[in-house]
């Protein structure tokens, strides 16, 4: 089986993996860090969302053999003690709900907030539309990235 070396969350690992496993069953399965949730497998959801290279990436179709010597950050490295500006605006907000679509919607927001600095309202809605919530706190997602962005 080929080896993979990368980086995640600053920690350079190797994995040994067939060349298509999708860098979602890599991080959940070989790594642990299960922050990174699997909803559709397919693209549609948002839910597998982690940063490579530092923008927003779709883990669940992100094969493995594409990331040697790539830089990968999950939920669980996007801060030191989840103190990232998203993170305290999601606490304040009490933003969750049922929480599973969580991790993917702060990862896909720090990468949008990262290139949108001062977003508007319609501007978050657009950059947030690829993220679903079953749970529809779409409203108060929106809130949290406006505050964050301030
Ligand atoms: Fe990757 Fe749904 S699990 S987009």
């Amino acid at each position: 089986m080929p080896s993979y070396t990368f980086s995640v969350n600053k920690n350079e690992v190797t994995v040994n993996a067939d060349a298509d496993t999708p860098l979602l069953w890599v991080l959940r399965d070989e790594l642990g860090l299960v922050g990174t949730k699997f909803g559709c497998g397919v693209g549609q959801c948002g839910a597998c969302i982690i940063h490579l290279d530092g923008n927003a990436n779709l883990s669940c179709l992100l094969p493995v053999s594409q990331l040697q010597g790539k830089s990968i950050t999950t939920i669980e490295g996007l801060s030191e003690n989840g103190d990232h500006p998203l993170q305290q605006a999601w606490k304040e907000l009490d933003v969750p709900q049922c929480g599973y679509c969580q991790a993917g919607q702060i990862m896909a927001a720090a990468s949008f907030l990262k290139n949108n600095p001062n977003p508007s309202r319609e501007q978050i809605r657009d950059g947030m539309n690829g993220n679903i919530c079953r749970c529809a706190s779409y409203n108060r997602i929106e809130k949290a990235v406006a505050l964050a962005a301030k």
